[in-house]
Parts: structure tokens; C-alpha cells; sequence
């Protein structure tokens, strides 16, 4: 179990500022689980990818601070870890995909080599069996010729298959947990789905443990297990994909479900969302939501918990939520 309990986040400080801290995620909670995906959607902006990066401790060398709560894997908490350990769990027992394949591999270094670094990072293996190991990686996420491709360098690779190699290196070492912030937006749409169902293949076969990041209702309702519905900062609901799917309760849910181009007739223009995610440091006093909502009223300008809704496991974050099932 990898549990997020309580996390606050804190941007670097800002010389130009007071010194009040500027909270960009605030008091979130989140459980994933072997065997399940859980999805966490929410527009650009809302802190879905420093809740991800969190989860390594990976935005700690850009200021990023912790100011409350704590991760706990396996009941351990990460920000107890030495840094042996924590170099051990990155990649070894969670494990990150990123958004841009080409970023996340060093042009400069054959692919063979990075694979082989993180392979002896985590196994114990010799030369010749690490090898052997890569190749294997590389033919179970679908690349043919494995031996060959281990000598080329990422810049001769397209996207796709730098995915798949990131993904080949993400298993590498048997992890429990996969954080994968937007794996497919900048691919392809054809790649994209293939690269989503070997990811649905590998997630079930050695049942990992998923967190899946995107801005795609679409892709929750394909890949995911759970949902988390993310507005400036916090979660405003979660719950199973099919509870949060058929009664979607706060009205950022459904606005977003909504816009989905799926639902939307060929040829009509999507709706939209007024207005933005407000940046952190502007946020509403009471529901974040509320300035963008056309439900409304004063009821909204105290704090909102997230409370219990239709099932078990289900909670939203909206005093309205009747008026927003009548929408
Ligand atoms: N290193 C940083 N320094 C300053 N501000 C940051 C930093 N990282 C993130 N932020 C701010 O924190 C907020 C949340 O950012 P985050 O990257 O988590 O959003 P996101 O939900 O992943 O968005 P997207 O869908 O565009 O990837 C944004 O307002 C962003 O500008
Ligand atoms: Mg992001």
C-alpha cells in the first residue's frame, strides 16, 4: 500500500514576497493499492504533477516543500528514508513514466547503457545476465530486435519507442507501484493507444500498483480502477471510476465530464469550463470552485470537506451536491 495522507506543498519562496508560504497542494490524501490503477484528473494547473512527483520526492531539488502530512509506503514514511533507500525505492519499488520520453533519456548515452545503469542499481545481476535481463524488458514492451536497439541512442528512436523504452526501464526492477504522469500526451493519437494498452497488459499481468495522471475522462474510463478529481490543490471528489462515472457528484466533475469529446455530438463545439484554475496563492477562502460554479451561493464561502456521497468510498467536496445531481 502507498498512502498519501495529509500532503501539503509549498512553492520555493519567493524573494520578492512575504514569507508566508504560497501552498500549492494542500491536505491530500490518496491510497493506491497492488492490482488497482487510480486516475487523477484535473485541468492544467491544479497540482496533479507535484502530488505525482511527491510520491519520489522529486521536486525537493526545485524548492518544492513539504508542509504537512506524509507518504507512507508500507506503512514507511518516504521522508524518513536515508538516501540509500531512497535511491533504492525510486525506480526499484515505485517506479515513474513521464510525459516527454525524450526528456527522461540522456541523448548522450546508448540506450543499452541507461538501462543497464538502472539494472545494477537494483539487481544484482552480472554483466551478461543484466543483458539478457534488458532484452527481455525491451521485447516485453514490444520492441523487436532488442539486441540492436541497446547499442542505438535515444535520438534515433521515434516517440513511441522511447516510451516503450522508459516503460521497459520502469519495470526493470520488479516495482510494486508505477506513477505515470501523462504517459501518452506527447505521442500520437494511433501510438497512444497502443502504448496505453501495454501499460493495461503489464499493470494486470504483474499487478502493480498504478497512479495514472491525465487530463482524459476518456482514458480513466479505459484504464482505471479509482478516480481522483483534482481543482487547485485539493480533491474535490473520488471514488470507484463506475461510481464516480455514473452519479459524478461535485459540479467540476461533471463540467469536466462534460467536455469530454466523446459525449459531445461530431461537429458541435465542445463546451468549455469558464474562466481558469486559479494559481496557488489565489484561491477562493471557502470552495475553490466556487468563483467557476454555477451553483454557487453564500453557502460556499465556508470551508468544504470532502464528504461522504452516493456509495462507500465515494466523497465529494461540495455543500450543493443535490443541486448538482439536478444539472
Ligand atoms: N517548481 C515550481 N516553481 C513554481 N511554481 C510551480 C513549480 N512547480 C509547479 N508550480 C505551480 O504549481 C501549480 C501546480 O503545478 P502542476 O505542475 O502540479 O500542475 P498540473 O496539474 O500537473 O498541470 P498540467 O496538467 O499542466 O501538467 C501550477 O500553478 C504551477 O505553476
Ligand atoms: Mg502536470
Amino acid at each position: 500500500m502507498l498512502e498519501i495522507r495529509d500532503l501539503s506543498l509549498a512553492l520555493p519562496a519567493r524573494t520578492d514576497h512575504s514569507d508566508a508560504d504560497i501552498i500549492a497542494v494542500s491536505n491530500l490524501s490518496l491510497r493506491l493499492q497492488r492490482g488497482r490503477v487510480m486516475g487523477l484528473v484535473g485541468e492544467s494547473g491544479c497540482g496533479k504533477t507535484l502530488t505525482a512527483q511527491a510520491i519520489l520526492r522529486l521536486g525537493e531539488h526545485q524548492g518544492i516543500r513539504r508542509t504537512g502530512g506524509d507518504i507512507l509506503l508500507d506503512q514507511q514514511s518516504i521522508f524518513a528514508m536515508d538516501d540509500v533507500t531512497l535511491r533504492k525505492m525510486r525506480g526499484g519499488r515505485v517506479s515513474m513514466i513521464f510525459q516527454e520520453p525524450m526528456t527522461a533519456l540522456n541523448p548522450v548515452f546508448s540506450i543499452g547503457s541507461q538501462m543497464l545503469e538502472v539494472i545494477h542499481l537494483h539487481l544484482n545481476l552480472d554483466a551478461e545476465a543484466a543483458r539478457q535481463h534488458a532484452i527481455r524488458l525491451l521485447q516485453d514492451v514490444g520492441l523487436d530486435d532488442a539486441g540492436h536497439l541497446l547499442q542505438q541512442y535515444p535520438d534515433s528512436l521515434s516517440g513511441g519507442m522511447r516510451q516503450r523504452v522508459l516503460i521497459a526501464m520502469a519495470m526493470s526492477a520488479n516495482a510494486d507501484f508505477i506513477i505515470a504522469d501523462e504517459p501518452t500526451t506527447a505521442l500520437d493519437v494511433s501510438v497512444q493507444k497502443r502504448i496505453i494498452a501495454l501499460l493495461r497488459n503489464l499493470q494486470r499481468q504483474r499487478g502493480l500498483g498504478m497512479l495514472l495522471v491525465t487530463h482524459d475522462f476518456g482514458l480513466v474510463a479505459e484504464m482505471c480502477d479509482d478516480v481522483a478529481v483534482m481543482y487547485a490543490g485539493e480533491i474535490v471528489e473520488t471514488g470507484s471510476v463506475e461510481d464516480v462515472f455514473d452519479h459524478p457528484a461535485h459540479p467540476y466533475t461533471r463540467a469536466l465530464m462534460g467536455c469530454r469529446p466523446e459525449i459531445n455530438p461530431p461537429g458541435t463545439p465542445l463546451p468549455v469550463i469558464e474562466g481558469n484554475v486559479p494559481a496557488p496563492g489565489l484561491w477562493a477562502a471557502g470552495c475553490r470552485f466556487a468563483p467557476r460554479c454555477k451553483h454557487a451561493d453564500q453557502a460556499c464561502a465556508g470551508k468544504v470537506a470532502l464528504h461522504q456521497w452516493s456509495r462507500h468510498q465515494h466523497q465529494a467536496r461540495c455543500v450543493h451536491v443535490e443541486a448538482a445531481e439536478s444539472c
